[in-house]
């Protein structure tokens, strides 16, 4: 049912961007579009609604649903070509100023932090409230960690075709320091590491961190990662690791095609490059299906691979994980010589969690909340923007990357919101160069209010000024 409902959404969504219903037109009536799809009138009903919440559609007392449409057909942003040498990375301190505590009453597109309604924050709750009871189990240190939180993840990892067992796993303090423990273990201070343009932040900040050098690959809005760009880095350079995020990449919101995924393991393997995996978006596909990550296509233990429950369950609980293949002895040691453990009451609240069956349910609706958040929010951007202005269309997660016109500065936008309340991530935290310099990203994971709303039309206002032109226009 629910898939039904999508799908009759899905349809009429691309009927609407192919002209067939147009910007004000009256959809025909309930009866009519159940006849059409032939499904029931409350899976229509239902379809209404969601195309409702992603901005397509507005209903209006006694006349039905009105058709709104984003003014045109938004172009995805372009392909970058970031400088092909590998640069010093010195994360910007933005990224610190984006999460600071204080910045939280300001407007919430800046950190990719989902709000707390997108959380299932009562079944946590009561888990950790079980968790904290079982006594010593919590209070002891978890070396390496706790069994039954690695066994629950042998089996949804063995579930995506990543047949581990619970010994090959490591839990962490998130997925940024199953990162880290990796880069740690593959580098020394000054070597060169690949890494996507744009790139999370994040991944810049722990290459700094550990005194790397970054090259960055571009990523194709569509198809993710260019294995092309790739392979001639590879030939080029002596690159000692690789890390991507395949699926939903941020801030593209990308997937590499499995074909693609196959690809990229075997052109590392190939050049005994180790891929370090970020998969932190994986659950969050829009289309329902959970991707496969990279690791399933690791016949060699090439793939570490790296996630964490922060954008699903809760970011506040730092719990992560790492299955690090061959790497394993190493990156044990790097965990234990860090921080000894990982804290052992969020393993048990979360292990309580997906055992009784919570997890799975939650993400069949948050999958939905995100993909409805993320197109009402693009749909809003393309309405409050100046042509030119191109939007990424992610598959998953709840991100989306704005390319605006080539005289606006994405920093200039920032500060300009910032003192209207509003947080944006500006381009220029995504690279070690100026490459993105008129991006922004923005955060969709907020209950949609007319606070969103009017903070939407203000950033179209200051970038249509900065633009030289109205928002009339
Ligand atoms: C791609 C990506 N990787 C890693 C992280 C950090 O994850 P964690 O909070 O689990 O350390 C984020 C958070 O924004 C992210 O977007």
């Amino acid at each position: 049912m629910g898939i039904l409902y999508n799908r009759v959404a899905d349809q009429l969504q691309s009927l609407i961007h192919e002209g067939v219903y147009r910007e004000g037109e009256r959809l025909p009536g309930v009866r009519v579009l159940s006849r059409q799809f032939g499904v029931s009138i409350s899976t229509v009903l239902q379809a209404h609604q969601t195309l409702e919440s992603r901005g397509y559609l507005e209903a209006r007392e006694r006349s039905g649903y009105f058709v709104r449409l984003p003014p045109r057909d938004t172009p995805v942003p372009s392909m970058a070509r970031p400088k092909a040498q590998p640069l010093p990375v010195s994360a910007r301190d933005m990224a610190l100023d984006l999460c600071s505590v204080e910045r939280k009453s300001l407007v919430p597109f800046g950190a990719a932090v989902p709000h707390p309604d997108f959380l299932p924050l009562r079944q946590i709750q009561q888990a950790s409230i079980w968790a904290a009871r079982q006594g010593l189990e919590t209070l002891d240190y978890a070396f390496p960690s706790k069994l039954v939180f690695r066994r629950l993840l042998a089996q949804r990892m063995t579930s995506l075709g990543v047949v581990v067992a619970p010994d090959d796993i490591i839990a962490t303090n998130g997925a940024q320091e199953a990162i880290i423990l990796a880069l740690r273990a593959l580098t020394r201070p000054g070597d060169i590491v690949a890494i996507e343009s744009p790139s999370f932040p994040g991944i810049l900040q722990s290459l700094e961190i550990v005194g790397l050098r970054a090259i960055e690959i571009p990523v194709h809005p569509t198809d993710g990662i260019s294995l092309e760009a790739l392979q001639v880095a590879l030939e080029q350079w002596p690159i000692k690791a690789c890390v991507v995020v395949p699926n939903h990449s941020n801030p593209m919101g990308v997937r590499l095609t499995d074909h693609r995924k196959q690809r990229l393991v075997n052109l590392l393997t190939d050049a005994g490059v180790p891929l370090i995996e970020d998969d932190i978006y994986g659950d969050l596909a829009y289309d329902g299906e959970r991707p496969r990550p990279a690791k399933a296509f690791d016949t060699s233990g090439n793939v570490i691979y790296c996630s964490s429950f922060s954008k699903t369950i809760s970011p506040g609980l730092r719990l992560g994980w790492v299955i690090p293949g061959r790497h394993f002895a190493d990156i044990s040691q790097q965990k234990y010589f860090s921080n000894l453990a990982t804290a052992s009451l969020p393993q048990l609240a979360v292990t309580r969690f997906l055992e009784q069956g919570g997890y799975d349910r939650y993400l069949r609706g948050a999958r939905q909340r995100y993909r409805d958040a993320t197109e009402r929010m693009r749909a809003a951007v393309a309405r409050a923007f100046p042509e030119g202005t191109a939007i990424s269309r992610p598959m998953g997660g709840f991100v989306l990357w704005v390319e605006l016109p080539r005289r606006v500065s994405g920093t200039e936008v920032f500060a300009q919101a910032r003192a209207a309340g509003i947080n944006v991530a500006p381009g220029k935290m995504f690279s070690t160069t100026d490459k993105y310099q008129h991006c922004l990203r923005l955060n969709c994971a907020n209950p949609w209010s007319d606070r969103i709303e009017t903070a939407i039309q203000r950033l179209g206002e200051i970038v249509h000024q900065l633009n030289g032109s109205s928002p009339g226009q």
